[in-house]
């Protein structure tokens, strides 16, 4: 198995931190524009591999393309990140260059990848890879979901005292401070609601804190987060090499499904060694397909942007 990762700032690094501890490649290949920027990282994790006991082979390249040939999957980081204030929307003019020139590279090379997105912002990003590479909807897969699913399991299990792995909660829309929608009626502790357990008060300060979950950290830090974005990377990279049939929230292109058409959007999936296998059906109410719907409208006019540029 070969893996590479594309920029390797701190959600790419960290991310192939991730990868190469859990031993996911055989071969892991970090690339970025900035001259021994990769190379280093890749020999800074290379070092790790004696104290922390795994054998994958990590490779640096500067922009060079060839060296990633015949890869398996493939994580595109690359872009600016946030600074504090900035939504991940105002990002889309610089970053959207850099991510169809990184997609169009890969393909040369991988022309079988699975490509993973978590450039921001990261629902026009997925569609725009998928537009640029002209791949079947299954192998372009963005991460964001993931991401926002964590950090309401963190948020609750805050709010009920509780182990965030006793959770399980899903996020699903768009991956932006406002269009993501934390699906608490489905949230459980264990089996049991987790509306059973917390007022209406409590709930309202969970899905809130969940929404600007990546605003706070930028303002925390000074620039985007890193440990769980690459966290949550290596956790869907790990469902597709080892063909978990994991159902994670991923934005992925919608066909008809949540009643959306054209259009990259985080739902329930289930993730395997083809990618995204199935998208998995959950029965929205009324008040949380109009969300998912209004979710849709902000991401298809940033999607919409990309035509000007
Ligand atoms: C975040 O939410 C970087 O979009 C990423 O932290």
């Amino acid at each position: 198995m070969k893996i590479t990762v594309v920029g390797a700032g701190a959600v790419g690094a960290t991310c192939a931190d991730n990868i190469a501890r859990k031993e996911l490649a055989t071969e892991l290949v970090l690339l970025d524009i900035r001259e021994g920027f990769a190379e280093g990282k890749a020999l800074d994790i290379t070092q790790t591999a004696a104290l922390l006991g795994f054998d994958t082979k990590v490779v640096g390249s500067t922009n060079d393309y060839s060296k990633t040939a015949g890869s398996d999957v493939v994580v595109i980081t690359s872009g600016l990140p946030r600074k504090p204030g900035m939504t991940r929307e105002e990002l889309i003019g610089t970053n959207a260059n850099i991510v169809k020139s990184v997609a169009e590279n890969i393909l040369k090379f991988s022309p079988d990848a699975i490509i993973v997105v978590i450039s921001n912002p990261m629902d026009t990003m997925t569609y725009l890879a998928l537009q640029s590479t002209g791949l079947p909807k299954n192998k372009i897969i963005g991460m964001g979901g993931i991401l926002d699913s964590a950090r309401f399991k963190t948020y609750l299990s805050l709010a009920l005292g509780s182990n965030p792995t006793d959770l399980n909660a899903i996020v699903v829309g768009g991956h932006g401070d406002t269009t993501m929608i934390p699906l608490i009626r489905y949230a459980t502790w264990n089996s049991a609601p987790v509306t059973d357990f917390l007022t209406e008060e409590q709930q309202a300060k969970v899905v809130a804190d969940t929404m600007v979950g990546g605003a706070t950290l930028t303002k925390l830090i000074g620039t985007s987060a890193w440990y769980a974005p690459g966290a949550a990377g290596a956790a869907l990279v790990e469902a597709i090499v080892r063909d978990e049939k994991k159902l994670f929230s991923c934005c992925v292109a919608l066909d008809g499904e949540y009643g959306q058409h054209d259009i990259c959007l985080g739902v329930p999936v289930i993730i395997g060694k083809n990618g995204v296998e199935k998208i998995i059906d959950y029965k929205l109410n009324e008040t949380e397909q109009a969300a998912f719907n209004k979710s849709a409208d902000a991401v298809r006019s940033m999607n919409d942007v990309l035509k000007t540029l």
